[in-house]
C-alpha cells in the first residue's frame, strides 16, 4: 500500500460547457481499453442523460441512455461506484439496473451505491415543478433534494433502512407506497455500502479509477451561471469529495466539449444560433435532451468561455465531439472574443455574459468527410486540423480525442 500515486493513475473526465457534451461516449470508449478498474460518479443524478452506443451480435446500433449508473457499464470489468455526492431516485436507479440486467449486463460484485448518497422523495419531484417552469429545471427533484441535505433535512440512503413504517409513512406521504418502497430497498441493499473503503482501498493498492462528472461546468453551483444552473459541484474538485476519497486523487484532468455549443433551459448563451442554423443542426445532429427529450439550445463554439473552464477546471486534455455535425454549414463561425460589456469589479459572470457581444472568425467548412481511414491527426481534413489548433491555441488545453459519431470506432485518439 502507498499513498503515493502516479499522475495516470486517476482521470476526471468533466463536461466544459453546459452539459450533453458526449460524456458517456467518451467514458464508455475509455472502459472498453480495460484500462480503469473503476468509474465513480461524483455529482448529480438523475437529471443527467449519458449516452452510450454500441452494435449487437447482428450489427444493428444499440443506444443505452444511464441516468445514476456510470457509463463504464460496458465493461464487465469495471466495477461502478455512486458517490456519497449524488441524489439518487431509487425507482429510476432499479429501473435503469434490471433493464441493463435484461439485456445480459450483470452488476454482482461491480456496482457500489453509497451509504451517504441522499434519496429524492416524492416531495422533491413535486416540488421540483417550479424549478422546472422558473429555471428549466430537469424536473427530477435534483434542487430540492440538494436543499434538504444542505438544510440536514435530506436522507441519506443507508439510513433509510433503519425507518419504521410510520416514519416511512411520513417521508412518502402515503402510507400505501411503503411496501412497494420497502421492496425497493431490499433489491438495492446488496449494493449500498460506505464506498470510501471500497474506494481508498482499490485506489492505495494502485487500481485506476476515472471520476465521472454529470452536467458540465458552466452548470455549477459555485461558479457555473448562477442561478441557471444545477445543484450540485460540478468541478474537478468536487470529485473526492463526491466519493469521499483523498483530494490528491485528482490530478489529470479531460473535459469534453462539443465541436460547437448546446444548453437546456433558461439562462444567457452568447453564441446562440440564427433560428435557420439551429434548427437544420438540430435535426442533422439528432440535439434532443437525453433525459427529457427537449430541444437543445445551439450556439457556436465560444471559445472564451471553454478557454475560462479549461483554467477553472484545471482541464489539460480535451476530448471534441460532434465534430462531424458541423460539416453541413460551408464555413463555421467560433466566438475567439467578447465586446460590448465593460466589465467592473462588481459584476457576476452570469450578468456579464447576459451583456456581452460575441466577436467571430469565420472558419472554413469540411463538409461531408468520410473519417473511416482517418487515425492521426494528419490525415484530418486542413479545415479541422485549423479548427482543433484554434481551440488548443485558445484553451492551452492539448485536443487528445475527436470523436465523429457515436461509436466506439468513431473516435480518433491524436
Ligand atoms: P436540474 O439539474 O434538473 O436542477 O436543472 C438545472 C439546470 O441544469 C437546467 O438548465 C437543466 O437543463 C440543466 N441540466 C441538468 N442536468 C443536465 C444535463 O445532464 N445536461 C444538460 N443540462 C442539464
Amino acid at each position: 500500500m502507498t499513498n503515493v500515486i502516479e499522475f495516470n493513475q486517476t482521470l476526471t473526465v468533466v463536461g466544459a460547457q453546459w452539459g450533453d457534451e458526449g460524456k458517456g461516449r467518451v467514458i464508455d470508449y475509455l472502459a472498453a481499453t480495460g484500462e480503469w478498474q473503476y468509474v465513480a460518479r461524483f455529482n448529480g443524478g438523475p437529471n443527467a442523460g449519458h449516452s452510450i452506443h454500441t452494435l449487437d451480435s447482428e450489427n444493428k446500433p444499440i443506444k443505452h441512455v444511464v441516468h445514476h449508473l456510470p457509463s463504464g457499464i460496458l465493461n464487465p470489468n469495471t466495477k461502478l461506484v455512486l458517490g456519497n455526492g449524488m441524489v439518487l431516485d431509487l425507482e429510476r436507479l432499479l429501473k435503469e439496473i434490471e433493464d441493463l440486467e435484461k439485456g445480459g449486463i450483470s452488476f454482482e460484485n461491480r456496482l457500489f451505491v453509497s451509504s451517504h448518497a441522499h434519496v429524492i422523495l416524492p416531495s422533491h419531484l413535486k416540488a421540483d415543478e417550479e424549478n422546472q417552469k422558473r429555471l428549466g429545471s430537469t424536473g427530477r427533484g435534483i434542487g430540492p433534494a440538494y436543499a434538504d441535505k444542505i438544510n440536514r433535512s435530506g436522507i441519506m440512503l443507508g439510513d433509510l433502512y433503519d425507518l419504521t413504517t410510520d416514519q416511512l409513512t411520513t417521508m412518502l406521504g402515503n402510507k400505501r407506497a411503503v411496501p412497494k418502497f420497502r421492496k425497493l430497498l431490499n433489491r438495492i441493499e446488496p449494493y449500498v455500502r460506505d464506498v470510501f473503503w471500497e474506494l481508498t482501498n482499490a485506489y492505495q493498492s494502485g487500481n485506476k479509477i476515472l471520476f465521472e462528472g454529470a452536467q458540465g461546468l458552466l452548470l455549477d453551483i459555485d461558479n457555473g451561471t448562477y442561478p441557471y444552473v444545477t445543484s450540485s459541484n460540478v468541478f474537478p474538485s468536487y470529485a473526492p469529495l463526491g466519493v469521499g476519497i483523498t483530494p490528491a486523487a485528482v490530478r489529470r484532468v479531460l473535459g469534453i466539449a462539443k465541436a460547437f455549443t448546446s444548453r437546456v433551459g433558461t439562462g444567457p448563451f452568447p453564441t446562440e444560433m440564427a433560428e435557420s442554423d439551429s434548427t437544420a443542426l438540430r435535426e442533422h445532429a439528432g440535439e434532443f435532451g437525453s433525459t427529457t427529450g427537449r430541444p437543445r439550445r445551439l450556439g457556436w463554439l465560444d471559445l472564451p468561455l471553454l478557454s475560462r473552464m479549461c483554467v477553472q477546471g484545471g482541464i489539460s486534455e480535451l476530448a471534441l465531439t460532434r465534430l462531424d455535425s458541423l460539416g453541413i454549414f460551408e464555413s463555421v463561425p467560433v466566438c475567439v472574443n467578447y465586446t460590448g460589456m465593460e466589465k467592473t469589479h462588481r459584476m457576476t459572470f452570469t450578468k456579464y455574459l447576459e451583456g456581452v457581444t460575441p466577436e467571430y472568425t469565420m472558419m472554413d467548412g469540411w463538409g461531408d468527410v468520410n473519417f473511416n481511414n482517418i487515425q492521426t491527426y494528419h490525415q484530418l481534413p486542413s479545415a479541422i486540423r485549423r479548427y482543433i489548433d484554434l481551440i488548443e491555441n485558445q484553451c492551452r488545453a492539448r485536443v487528445r480525442y475527436v470523436s465523429v459519431g457515436p461509436l466506439r470506432h468513431q473516435m480518433i485518439e491524436l
